[in-house]
């Protein structure tokens, strides 16, 4: 009799290599202790008589954020501390800013895929996949663009003047954010110039210079 132990361990390791979003919650919600002295993957529950509909309610994205600095954004997001009821539902909703042809610099999140809908404005989204190739497309307001897990993404404001407004739906209560030139370039404490040298194949002066400029 044939065995099909080849096709059977690729099926599993397909399954198992899944990635999944964060752990579903065993209650119906778990509304984030904020004061918790002890850590968990999470955060700890209140106790649910205590909760109300406060809880389940932000007004954290009502307003633009500070977009003056030097790549001109700045985004907004969702929390266990400013909505404590999404604690361990596995999504975060960010509000993102552009300034007149700032940038969201390429930039990963670790742990989620993000969908994010331009609202006004003219935006050039995409991402780098891990054969470098690029996907980008322009966004009209109400359309919408999505980012895969972990991969190198940015978005752009060509329009000079006007601000550009996104809304991003995030697939973890805690996607993290690294963004490429910082975590190279302006690492605490520094990644040694000769690695840097290397990378990016450029001079010391030129670790100076952009490591300067980042500041
Ligand atoms: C925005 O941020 C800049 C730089 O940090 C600061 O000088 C400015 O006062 C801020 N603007 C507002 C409206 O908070």
């Amino acid at each position: 009799m044939r065995t099909h132990f080849p096709l059977l361990f690729f099926t599993l390791s397909l399954l198992l290599g899944q990635s999944r979003p964060d752990p579903d919650p065993l209650q119906d919600y778990c509304v984030a202790d904020n004061k918790g002295e002890f850590f968990i993957n999470g955060v700890p529950c209140i106790n649910p008589d205590k909760v109300s509909p406060s809880h389940f309610v932000t007004s954290a994205l009502s307003k633009s954020g500070n977009t003056s600095n030097q790549f001109g954004f700045s985004v907004t997001a969702t929390n266990t501390v400013n909505l404590p009821g999404l604690n361990t539902l596995g999504l975060v909703l960010a509000r993102v800013d552009i300034a007149g042809n700032g940038i969201v610099p390429p930039h990963s999140h670790p742990r989620a895929s993000e969908v994010t809908t331009c609202l006004k404005g003219q935006l050039l989204v995409g991402f780098v996949d891990t054969s470098n190739r690029v996907f980008t497309q322009n966004l009209k307001p109400g359309e919408s663009f999505v980012f895969p897990k972990g991969l190198v993404h940015f978005l752009f404001n060509r329009d000079s003047r006007e601000p550009a407004l996104a809304l991003s739906g995030l697939n973890s209560q805690n996607p993290g954010s690294q963004i490429v030139s910082l975590a190279t370039f302006a690492s605490k404490p520094p990644i040694i110039d000769e690695i840097l040298k290397k990378a990016f194949q450029i001079t010391g002066r030129e670790v100076e210079t952009i490591r300067r400029n980042l500041e």
